[in-house]
């Protein structure tokens, strides 16, 4: 079976994302001239965001890694997130780009953004592929946006539905035979992701 069978639209090619982490990383690397920041990326799904955002950064940065493990909606209202793995270094006066794939409710970034706020680096700012604004339940400060995105449930380009599709090239939608049922009723955290009842 090919995954390409799976796919109802693709939202974003390859070739706009490619243009936009283009300009994505040469913005960073004109506000960052003469710093030397710290891109956190959240494990899994910016995984391939980020790789990517890092080859069109020219200045001297560095890469860490955050997991976090959230709970949507359908099992848990309170939203609560927690870390799964923490940084591999302090982040005490260090310019600190948080990247993500998708800002969906704004849980899993506010509740980050608080947390590392508490370890004094010299600027905080967020980098997001994905903002699904509709679904916003935290106010979230999107320094770097890559697209605005309506609210269905994606995959590709590192984003899963149970585990599989991150390696799509592109941003798309599946089927709804994939989902079982419509996928609206979807989040886009792991409690969403996994196959409906
Ligand atoms: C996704 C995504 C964000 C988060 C966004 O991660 O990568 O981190 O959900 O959702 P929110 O804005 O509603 O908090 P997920 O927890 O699904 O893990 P993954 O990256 O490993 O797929």
């Amino acid at each position: 079976m090919a995954l390409l069978d799976d796919i109802d639209e693709v939202l974003i090619p390859e070739e706009a994302l490619k243009a936009r982490i283009r300009e994505l990383g040469q913005r960073i690397s004109t506000d960052y001239a003469g710093k030397e920041p710290l891109l956190v990326a959240i494990l899994t799904g910016a995984v391939l965001f980020t790789s990517d955002l890092l080859r069109q950064i020219s200045i001297p940065c560095q890469l860490d890694f955050i997991a976090t493990s959230s709970y949507g909606e359908q099992v848990d209202s309170s939203g609560v997130v927690r870390i799964l793995k923490d940084l591999n270094q302090s982040i005490e006066g260090r310019h600190v780009i948080v990247v993500d794939d998708i800002i969906d409710t704004g849980l899993t970034m506010d509740y980050l953004l608080e947390t590392l706020k508490t370890r004094y680096p010299a600027s905080l700012k967020v980098c997001a592929l994905l903002d699904k604004l509709p679904r916003r339940r935290r106010f979230v400060p999107i320094d770097y946006r890559g697209f605005e995105i309506p609210d269905r449930f994606v995959v590709g380009y590192g984003l899963d539905y149970a585990g599989r599709y991150r390696n799509l090239p592109f941003i798309c939608v599946l089927k709804t035979q994939v989902y079982g049922q419509a996928p609206a009723i979807q989040t886009q955290t792991p409690a969403g992701r996994s196959a409906p009842a």
